[in-house]
């Protein structure tokens, strides 16, 4: 596990990573080189910090941490196609991630579109193949709807493209930050909290506790972005503000970049505190998205 998030079992994570294999096995056939494709970007070195999120929530409300595996796998299927659209020419035009060339580059962009829209799909095929109480999984399936599509995620990146180069504004990242990254990291935690079986209104703080997590989480990708090296990061440095990205410390510098994040992070314990929820990994993650070094 990595340095700081020593609460999470590290049978957490190595399940993960075997169920994600599965659900993502290689299909020979004349779309073979799209299930590599798949496999190249699902399965390679990620922290996998939503899908121990949605365990540790499941474990947060009393349930078993295990109902929630195939919901984190399904979340992260959605992270990965992200990551691959987000680095496509057209969007954030990278070549690194996780250390690797981006998928469009070890492939072709023909490929990496198709590879993610196929990891969309995977993810609601998995989501709604959960054996539990249908209203919990129909309410996951919804929860991860919204939060991807155009009022989330999507729209997140939508606007992040549409405002670069433009004068870096409150506004701009007040509208970004939540949608692209902390809209999943609030679903993930909800449906965490479903499947593990917790009441309305710890559903509703482990969202809350999500979304301040995601945007501590992209204030320190941000700062990270300025301030780390591509060794350590995996990923490109500096293209933010080449790019003329709407970031945090473009609008606030870095030192006071670092406060904001450390005061979602209040908001997002706050928010767990709220309803009683005590979970050493929920507040370890909680230290380790604006103590991370990668
Ligand atoms: C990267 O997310 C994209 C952001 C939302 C900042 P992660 O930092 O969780 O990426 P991986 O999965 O560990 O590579
Ligand atoms: C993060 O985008 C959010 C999504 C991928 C949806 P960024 O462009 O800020 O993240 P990195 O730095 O490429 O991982
Ligand atoms: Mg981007
Ligand atoms: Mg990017």
């Amino acid at each position: 596990m990595f340095a700081g998030l020593e609460e999470v079992p590290r049978s957490w994570l190595s399940a993960i990573e075997s169920r994600l294999d599965l659900l993502c096995q290689l299909k020979s056939g004349p779309s073979e080189r799209l299930s590599e494709a798949m496999r190249y970007s699902l399965l390679s070195s990620g922290k996998r910090l939503r899908p121990i999120l949605a365990l540790a929530s499941a474990e947060a409300v009393g349930g078993d941490p295990f109902s929630a595996i195939d919901a984190g796998c399904a979340i992260e299927m959605v992270h990965a196609f992200s990551l691959i659209h987000d680095d496509l020419p057209a969007i954030d035009n990278d070549d690194l991630r996780r250390g690797r060339p981006t998928l469009h580059k070890a492939f072709d962009e023909m490929t990496a579109i198709l590879a993610g829209d196929a990891l969309f799909a995977l993810a609601y095929e998995t989501l709604s193949s959960i054996k539990a109480e249908p209203a919990r999984v129909t309410q996951s399936v919804l929860l991860l709807s919204q939060a991807v599509g155009r009022d989330g995620l999507v729209g997140g990146e939508y606007v992040d493209v549409v405002m670069e180069g433009e004068a870096a504004s409150t506004e701009a990242i007040d509208y970004i930050h939540p949608r692209k990254t902390g809209a999943l990291f609030a679903a993930t935690c909800a449906m965490g909290g479903l499947l593990g079986g917790g009441t309305n209104l710890q559903v509703t703080a482990l969202k809350a506790y999500g979304a301040d997590l995601g945007l501590a989480f992209q204030i320190a990708d941000d700062i990270l972005n300025e301030t780390s090296t591509e060794e350590q990061l995996g990923k490109p440095v500096g293209n933010d503000r080449h790019a003329g990205k709407q970031t945090f410390p473009a609008v606030y510098g870095v030192d006071r970049s670092e406060e904001l994040a450390k005061d979602a992070i209040s908001r997002a314990i706050g928010a767990l505190q709220s309803q009683g929820i005590e979970s050493p990994p929920l507040f370890q993650i909680a230290q380790f998205a604006v103590s991370r070094k990668h």
